[in-house]
C-alpha cells in the first residue's frame, strides 16, 4: 500500500458516530489524536486552536447540564450561524438529513420525531468525552479556518485510532453556558464541539454513509495538459 492508500483508506472510514458505547478512550490516546491534529498548517503557524475536553463523569454532568439549558433558551453562538442554505447546498444537507432520517425509521415529515432526534445532539450522542474546540477571537476569519483544519485532522486522527467523533456546531449555540462551565474567556471564540468515544457499531443511526460531489463540481484544471 503506498502512504496515499493508507491515508485514504482512513479518510473512507472516517464518518460521523452518532451512537457510542460508554467505555472511556484512554487519556494517553486523547493526547496523541491532538498532537496529531496540531500538525495541522496554521496562518503563520499561529496554532490558534485549544481542546477543552471532559473525562467521563465530567461528560455525564455538562451532558445534563446542555440538555436542561438546550431545551429551555435559545441559542447564542461566538460565531455567525450560516446565512441560508440555497441550491446545490440546500440539496446536500437535506440528502445527509434524509439519511440520518431513514436510519433511525423517522418518517418524512415527523417533526416531533424529528426533533427528538435533533435533541440527541444536547446528550452527545452517549459519547463518554467531548471536546471543546476554541479560537482566539482576535485572529478572526483565518483563525477560525486554521482551526477547521485542526478539526478535521482531529476526527482523522481518531478514526485511525480506532476512535469514532462527530463534529458538533449544535453544542457550540449555547457559548454562554459553555463559557460558565469550563471558564472559557471572552477572547476565544467557542467554534465547535467533538463528540467521541468507541462506536456503537450496531446502531441503526450509525448505518449510513454521506455522498461526495462529483470531482467535476469540486476541481477546475487551468491550462494545457
Ligand atoms: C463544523 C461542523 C459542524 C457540525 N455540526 C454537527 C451537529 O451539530 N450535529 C451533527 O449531528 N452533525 C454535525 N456535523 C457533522 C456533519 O453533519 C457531517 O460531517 C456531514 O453530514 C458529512 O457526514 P460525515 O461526517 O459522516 O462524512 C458537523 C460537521 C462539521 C464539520
Amino acid at each position: 500500500m503506498t502512504e496515499l492508500e493508507t491515508l485514504e483508506a482512513v479518510l473512507h472510514r472516517r464518518h460521523s458516530c452518532r451512537a457510542f458505547r460508554p467505555d472511556p478512550v484512554p487519556d494517553d490516546v486523547i493526547a496523541r489524536i491532538t498532537l496529531a491534529a496540531g500538525r495541522a498548517p496554521s496562518w503563520c503557524n499561529a496554532q490558534p486552536w485549544q481542546v477543552i475536553v471532559t473525562r467521563r463523569a465530567e461528560t455525564d454532568r455538562f451532558r445534563a447540564r446542555l440538555y436542561a439549558t438546550a431545551t429551555a433558551q435559545s441559542s447564542q453562538p461566538d460565531l455567525d450561524w450560516p446565512k441560508r442554505y440555497d441550491g446545490v447546498y440546500q440539496d446536500r444537507r437535506r440528502a445527509c438529513g434524509f439519511q440520518l432520517y431513514d436510519a433511525v425509521g423517522i418518517a418524512k415529515g415527523d417533526r416531533v420525531a424529528s426533533m427528538q432526534q435533533m435533541l440527541e445532539n444536547y446528550r452527545l450522542f452517549g459519547a463518554p468525552h467531548v471536546a471543546l474546540v476554541t479560537s482566539e477571537a482576535d485572529l478572526g476569519t483565518y483563525g477560525v479556518m486554521d482551526c477547521g483544519g485542526f478539526i478535521a485532522l482531529w476526527t482523522i486522527a481518531a478514526t485511525a485510532a480506532g476512535v469514532a467523533s462527530v463534529p458538533q456546531a449544535a453544542v457550540a449555540a449555547f457559548a454562554p453556558l459553555l463559557r460558565a462551565e469550563f471558564g472559557i474567556p471572552a477572547h476565544r471564540h467557542i467554534l465547535c464541539a467533538i463528540a467521541f468515544g468507541y462506536a456503537d457499531t450496531a446502531a441503526p443511526v450509525n448505518q449510513f454513509r454521506t455522498d461526495r460531489a462529483a470531482l467535476t463540481d469540486v476541481l477546475t484544471m487551468v491550462g494545457d495538459a
